[in-house]
Order: C-alpha cells, then sequence, then structure tokens
C-alpha cells in the first residue's frame, strides 16, 4: 500500500465563464480541482492550507473513514472549520474495502460549488482486476452549477429570505460550460466516471448513438446493467462502461436536469463532445465523417419521475464471491419523515417576508441546527455533549399522518416543526434499518439522502406513503444496490440498512445544498467497540479549535 499525499492551498481564483470574469474559491487555482487518485489499501494524506477569506473544511464523500472520523469534514460534525489566513489541518486517511469513483468537497456554506475534484479509487495489489473486462481507457466527467456571482452571497441572500436560492445560470462539465472534448478510437471500450457535483439539482446524462452498462454507484459495484441513460443525484456517482461503436463522428453527450418537484420550470442542459479518432478511416472518409453533422440524443423530460425511478431502482449490487452480505438482523428501527416545511421568519432573517415565514426543513421534525462552540465530534469524545448536542432525535415522526398529501399534513406537522441539534446513539456492530419518508408539506419533491462513515443497503423504494406490510415484500435482501447516497422518489419512501461498526458521529443530509442550511440533516452517534480495533483514536495534534 502507498501513500499518496497532496497539498491543497484554497485561494481566489479569477475566471471566466459565459463572457463574466468571476472570481472564485478553488484548490490549487483549478476548478475542478485536483484529482486524487488511489488504491485500495493505500493512505491518502491531504494537507489543506487555506488562503481563501472564507472558512474551510473539505469532505471525502463516500469514503468509509474506518476509525478516522476526524478527517471526515462536515463543518461543526466532525471539525470545527480551518480559518482563512494561512491555517492549515492535514486530513488523513486509508481506504479500506473502497473501489471506484467518489469525489471530495468542501462541506461548509456553498463553498462545495466550487471547491471540489473527483476522487478515484483503483483496484489494490490484492485484488488487481475489475470485477467485468478491462476497459481500453476512462475518462471522469465531473457535473457542476455555475453562477455569474459568489456562491457564498447566493448563500447569504437566500438564508436572510428565507426562500430558495437563485437558480445557477448554467450547468458545467468539468468546469466547462461547453467545449468539452472526449476523445475516442472506435472499437474501444471506455469507462466513464460519472460524478454529480452540481449543488442543487439532479441530472439526466445520455450521450449520442451509445449505450452504457453501469457497472457501480457511488463506489460499490453493481450487477452489469445495461441502459441508455444515467441519472446522478447531486453527490452520487455512477461508473459505466461506454463501447465506441458507432460510425466515426461526433456526437453529444448531454447532462440535463431532472426536477421531480411537479410545478418546477429550471431546465438547464449542457454538453460536450464526443469525438472519434479516425485511425482506419483515410483523411477524405473522417473529414466526410467528422463534419457531416454532430448528432443529438432524444433526451427525457425535465420532469421524467418515471424514467428517474426506473434507472434508480433497477440497480442491484454485485455480490462478492457469490454470497448476499446483507444483514438479516436488525437491532434498531427507526421511521424518518423528512422533507421542507415553514416556520416564521427569525429575528436575523432581515429580507424574510412575515407572512409567509421561512422556508425550514426537518427530519422527524426536528431542523438540524449545528453546533458552535465545537464539533458534534468533538463533544462525543469528550463525553460530555451538554450544551452541544441531545441524544433525543426521536426513532418516529411526533404524529402520523397522510405524509404524501399536503392537505391532510400541512398544519399539524408545520406547527410541531422544532429547532435542536439531535442525534440517534448506536450502539457499536447493531444494525439499524430506516424507512426515509418524504413529505409533501411544500410539495413532493424528490431528496437526495446522503450518509457519511457508511455505504448502506437500499432494500426497496416505492411511492405514497409507506406501509410495511405491503412494502416488506418487496425487500430486497439477496443483492441489494448498496449506496451512500439515495435519491428518495418524490412523494414517497426508501428503506436502507447499514451495520454500525465506524465509531464517531455521522451526519445523514439532504445532498441539495440548500436544504442543509434549512436544516434537512440529522447525525448518528456510534459508541466505540469493546477491542482496541474498534475505538476511535485520538484526534491529531492540528484538530481545528472554534
Ligand atoms: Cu457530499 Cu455531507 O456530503
Amino acid at each position: 500500500a502507498a501513500v499518496v499525499e497532496h497539498t491543497f492551498n484554497v485561494g481566489n481564483l479569477t475566471i471566466s465563464r459565459l463572457g463574466h470574469s468571476q472570481v472564485i474559491t478553488a484548490v490549487n487555482g483549478q476548478f475542478p480541482g485536483p484529482k486524487v487518485e488511489a488504491r485500495d489499501g493505500d493512505t491518502v494524506v491531504v494537507h489543506v492550507v487555506n488562503n481563501s477569506p472564507y472558512n474551510i473544511t473539505i469532505h471525502w464523500h463516500g469514503i468509509l473513514q474506518r476509525l478516522s472520523g476526524w478527517a471526515d469534514g462536515p463543518s461543526m460534525v466532525s471539525q470545527c472549520p480551518i480559518r482563512p489566513g494561512g491555517a492549515a489541518y492535514t486530513y488523513r486517511f486509508n481506504i479500506t474495502g473502497q473501489e471506484g469513483t467518489l469525489w471530495w468537497h468542501a462541506h461548509v456554506s456553498f463553498l462545495r460549488a466550487t471547491v471540489h475534484g473527483a476522487l478515484l479509487i483503483r483496484p489494490g495489489p490484492d485484488k488487481p482486476h475489475y470485477p467485468f473486462p478491462t476497459p481500453h481507457g476512462e475518462a471522469t466527467l465531473l457535473f457542476g452549477e455555475w453562477w455569474n456571482a459568489s456562491v457564498v452571497d447566493v448563500e447569504r441572500q437566500a438564508m436572510l429570505a428565507g426562500g430558495a436560492p437563485n437558480n445557477s445560470i448554467a450547468l458545467t462539465i468539468n468546469g466547462m460550460t461547453g467545449g468539452h472534448e472526449l476523445a475516442v478510437r472506435h472499437g474501444e471500450t471506455y469507462l466513464l466516471r460519472l460524478i454529480n457535483a452540481a449543488l442543487n439539482y439532479q441530472l439526466f446524462f445520455k450521450v449520442a448513438g451509445h449505450d452504457f452498462t453501469v457497472v457501480a454507484a457511488d463506489a460499490c459495484y453493481t450487477d452489469p446493467y445495461d441502459t441508455d441513460v444515467i441519472v446522478l443525484a447531486p453527490g452520487q456517482t455512477v461508473d459505466a462502461l461506454m463501447r465506441a461503436d458507432a460510425s466515426p463522428g461526433l456526437y453529444y453527450m448531454v447532462a440535463q436536469v431532472y426536477q421531480s418537484l411537479a410545478n418546477a420550470t429550471y431546465t438547464a442542459t449542457t454538453t460536450a463532445l464526443l469525438r472519434y479518432e479516425h485511425d482506419d478511416a483515410t483523411a477524405e472518409e473522417a473529414t466526410a465523417a467528422g463534419t457531416s453533422m454532430i448528432v443529438m440524443p432524444t433526451m427525457p423530460a425535465f420532469n421524467d419521475s418515471e424514467t428517474a425511478q426506473g434507472f434508480y431502482g433497477s440497480l442491484t449490487g454485485l455480490l462478492p464471491d457469490g454470497k448476499p452480505t446483507v444483514p438479516l438482523h436488525v437491532d434498531t428501527r427507526m421511521l424518518v419523515t423528512y422533507g421542507l416545511g415553514v416556520m416564521p421568519c427569525s429575528p436575523t432573517q432581515t429580507l424574510c417576508n412575515r407572512t409567509r415565514g421561512s422556508v425550514a426543513a426537518s427530519m422527524n421534525n426536528v431542523s438540524f441546527q449545528l453546533p458552535t462552540t465545537m464539533s458534534l465530534l468533538e463533544a462525543h469524545r469528550r463525553g460530555n455533549v451538554d450544551g452541544v448536542y441531545t441524544r433525543d432525535f426521536p426513532d418516529r415522526p411526533p404524529v402520523m399522518f397522510n405524509f404524501t398529501s399536503a392537505a391532510a399534513s400541512t398544519n399539524r406537522s408545520v406547527m410541531l416543526t422544532s429547532k435542536g441539534t439531535k442525534v440517534k446513539t448506536l450502539r457499536f456492530n447493531t444494525t439499524v434499518e430506516v424507512v426515509l419518508q418524504n413529505t409533501a408539506i411544500l410539495g413532493a419533491e424528490n431528496h437526495p439522502l446522503h450518509l457519511h462513515g457508511f455505504n448502506f443497503y437500499v432494500l426497496s423504494q416505492g411511492v405514497g406513503n409507506f406501509d410495511a406490510r405491503v412494502a416488506v415484500r418487496s425487500y430486497n435482501l439477496v443483492n441489494p444496490q448498496q449506496r451512500n447516497t439515495v435519491a428518495v422518489p418524490a412523494g414517497g419512501w426508501a428503506v436502507i440498512r447499514f451495520t454500525a461498526d465506524n465509531p464517531g458521529v455521522w451526519v445523514m443530509h439532504c445532498h441539495l445544498d440548500a436544504h442543509l442550511p434549512f436544516g434537512l440533516a440529522m447525525a448518528f452517534e456510534v459508541d466505540d467497540g469493546p477491542t482496541p480495533d474498534s475505538v476511535l483514536p485520538p484526534p491529531p495534534p492540528d484538530y481545528p479549535q472554534c
């Protein structure tokens, strides 16, 4: 195993997109930031130096962080931020039994819009091969969003007004609003590593004239799944094989917004080009084929939930050695409702419409507040959590109601929402099953829920109100997909299961960035285990203090 070492210098970068020059926060003057490439079993060491004007933390999205919770990165959950003015913190973690495509991003305010990059894990020396034929080449496509404005200002404005942030003005592919190209050779197979780093939008992705075989999602291998469209929620990744078997020429690769809200109107699209190298064609043939036309794929409608859910629901996990791995015994069962609602404007929300109120989001009617004096993990470690968090996150919503009918639920559930920093404590190595139920208070929306520190099995998903008696028949306990981010259907539910075998404090939250400051989050606290190799070590010496 090797040590993969990087220095991330976070600072201002002036770049120009769509004819507009904008100062952004970026790592090492690059947008997207540097690619981190490692193999399973390696140790990753990243020295982050903050020369930007903002507080910074970096999260390694999807990395399991076994016994290294101090390096997880969410601001005020696993650490206090790294202060501006040259403060530094070194993130150090091992890659333990993970392969595939992940990414890293800032985990404070909206800065992840520009502070992000790919994190690729190739098979390690013990098992050097992919569980599919070795591709001839690979390409990383990282999707993002672009504002002609400072993203910190965009967030501040939304919070003061208590409403949704201004939409981005464009989608990006590898940081570009157009013009990105991928060259392929006829007859070869490519591994596409797709990352949705957009702040607030799910995406459909297609390549004209080409189909895919999905082989992994969130760096968990899947059974090969053939499709001509890939769907990614913010935070999610997909590894897909694409065979370059079309006639030589130019093909559009298109990423387009998928919107689950019935009345949504945002429909951004962005393109890149797939270009065949013409090794076998004569110059005349190549010119004729390459310039005659560019082929555009037929995209789903921007609100095509059937296609989105069809994709999300079709993936199954590739069994290691053909054996099921889902834990069958469940120690803790939870039903967690979540969604957007409204609360009275707070005095600091100076631009908030007092009659309408402020958008608030909650899980089991608790709107999550980050602590201010020390991180949740530090308080957990000290054993004295007073004033930082409480251990009363409820296992169920305070009242059962018709979750997916706005009319039936509005008043009661909204009135009961309160703010708090509540965690759910889990004993080491116990298994928890969580039914995630979307509520329709401000309209049913597909929220991608991301869990830190674990991959979970997605046993089943469906629309409407969760009904255990019916749903249990649909559980896949043999080869369910594993993920770190599940796009729970709009007005529906998903059932996830995981074993709490990693001590620390792990946040679960909506990966639509706008919903995090509104409170769509909770955290699990996992006790240390009984043996020395199941105890969280002490924090590193340079661990930031608040
Ligand atoms: Cu990719 Cu808590 O986030």
